[in-house]
């Protein structure tokens, strides 16, 4: 599957939703993660782009959520280390490749970069710093349903948190006008 064909399978599922600018947040984290660790780029961006592909047809029946997407993009023949990355998302197999723990911890990250973006005058990513990221996290309440552990669980493919969170922060910047971070302008 080429990536316009995963773009227009997504957008056809999701619509313009937050939901599609989260797969685009995190195809564009994926992507500089493989490049930052010699991995396939084209391969992890494409598993960041669909992995919440249904995400809203699963919405009040989370357990079948990454099954119910695992399936369509089998049916499409979609290489299967992306298919076990999606699954693996949400915890439907053990996360044992690269891909698959790096997608873990780029899905809540990109949720969290977003909200501390939103909160700031510029209400965009292009003056966020890693160190003001850090803060916010210390703060319980604030996007208290982004779990920071999984986040930390760059450590497990061999990324520095900050290194991970700057890197995020860089890749979602480049894409800020896709993903409703371009600022208030
Ligand atoms: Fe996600």
């Amino acid at each position: 599957m080429t990536r316009d064909e995963a773009f227009d399978l997504v957008k056809g599922r999701l619509g313009e939703t937050a939901t599609l600018a989260h797969c685009l947040a995190c195809e564009a984290c994926m992507r500089m993660l493989a490049a930052r660790l010699g991995a396939d780029v084209e391969t992890w961006g494409l598993a960041g782009l669909v992995h919440d592909l249904d995400l809203d047809e699963c919405e009040g029946d989370p357990e079948r959520h990454a099954v119910v997407g695992a399936e369509i993009l089998r049916q499409r023949g979609v290489a299967e280390e992306i298919v076990h990355a999606v699954l693996g998302h949400n915890n439907k197999v053990e996360r044992t490749s690269l891909l698959d723990k790096a997608l873990w911890a780029v899905d809540p990250t990109t949720g969290f970069i977003t909200a501390a973006a939103l909160i700031r005058p510029s209400r965009s990513t292009s003056d966020l710093e890693v160190s003001s990221v850090k803060k916010r996290m210390k703060d319980k309440r604030f996007a208290a349903a982004v779990n920071r552990d999984q986040m930390r669980a760059c450590a497990d493919i061999g990324v520095d948190f900050d290194e991970f969170l700057g890197l995020c922060i860089k890749a979602m910047d480049g894409v800020r006008d896709r993903i409703g971070l371009a600022g208030a302008a």
